[in-house]
């Protein structure tokens, strides 16, 4: 498997890519891979000629330089599963300095009141160290489809409209969310629970479902007063917040319409880890 490391070696594998006409797929990471990256480069596998997956650690999202320093980087791991796969995959794994040169800055972005919300709100600055790592390299690389989960759906949103507004010629597939068996949406920063946390992790996806069923008879708020209480008689979990939004532009729902989707938003701390899930409710 090929691992390029400098934007000069995506170019040139751009331009071999080219001449035999084939259509390439990229799956954006920062690595840590796990079934749910896994799943994104299956799909990309079965709609594309050829796969890039890249691993990038990105500075510029991470608010909190302690979460930045314990990201898992585990490399040699990541490539030896994607060796498992049957196609044919490439891996782009620059430095930060091949990707920022001296300036590791964001670039800022007006994403239509979808940054000020959820994660927007609760880690300033996230979304514009989203945007500007997703722009740069689906500048760079020129894919005909990008792959992005539902496990963040707020960025997944996000990178719409972004390709949107800075027309970048690109089709944004969206992948549903991969859980453990007890519903833990997957995540690198999962294997940072202790083994008693981990334990306990499954709470989130269980009082998502059980708001999705309230959610039928039962108002936004009554639905998140529900949350917060579970959450509330939980000593191990602590929430950050529960949103229930319109699933196209993420604003904040007080009143439901008929012909409007929705989804439940979670972000809670384990100890120290800080976990997001949600669930589409209609
Ligand atoms: P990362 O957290 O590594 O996730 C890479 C991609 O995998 C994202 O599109 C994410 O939504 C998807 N993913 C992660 N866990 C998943 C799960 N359990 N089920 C389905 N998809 C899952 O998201 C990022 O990296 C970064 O912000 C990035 C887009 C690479 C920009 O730096």
């Amino acid at each position: 498997m090929d691992v390029l490391e400098t934007k000069e070696d995506v170019l040139q594998f751009r331009s071999d890519l080219l001449k035999n006409g084939d259509e390439l797929g990229l799956v954006p990471t920062m690595g840590a891979l796990h079934e749910g990256h896994l799943e994104l480069v299956r799909r990309a596998c079965a709609e594309n000629d050829t796969v890039l997956v890249s691993v990038f650690v990105n500075p510029t999202q991470f608010n909190n330089p302690d979460d930045l320093e314990k990201y898992p980087r585990t490399l040699g791991e990541d490539l030896e599963k994607l060796r498992t796969l049957p196609c044919d995959i490439h891996v782009f794994a620059p430095g930060v300095s091949e990707m920022y040169g001296s300036d590791i800055s964001a670039h800022q972005y007006d994403f239509k009141g979808m940054a000020e919300v959820m994660e927007g709100a609760f880690r300033p600055g996230h979304f514009d160290g989203v945007g500007t790592i997703v722009e740069a390299l689906l500048r760079l690389i020129l894919p005909q489809r990008a792959y992005f989960g539902e496990k963040d759906y707020q960025q997944l949103q996000i990178i719409r409209q972004l390709a949107q507004q800075q027309q970048i010629p690109v089709e944004i597939i969206a992948c549903p969310i991969v859980r453990e068996s007890d519903g833990l949406a997957m995540s690198s920063r999962n294997r940072l629970l202790p083994k008693r946390l981990r334990n306990e992790a499954g709470f989130i996806f269980q009082t998502l479902k059980a708001a999705k069923t309230l959610f039928g008879t039962k108002s936004a708020s009554e639905v998140k007063d529900y949350v917060r209480a579970a959450f509330e008689e939980h000593p191990d979990l602590e929430l950050e917040y529960i949103e229930i939004a319109d699933s196209e532009t993420l604003q904040p729902v007080s009143r439901k319409q008929k012909n409007k989707k929705y989804r439940a938003f979670i972000a809670a701390y384990l100890g120290e880890v800080r976990l997001i899930d949600n669930i589409a409710l209609n």
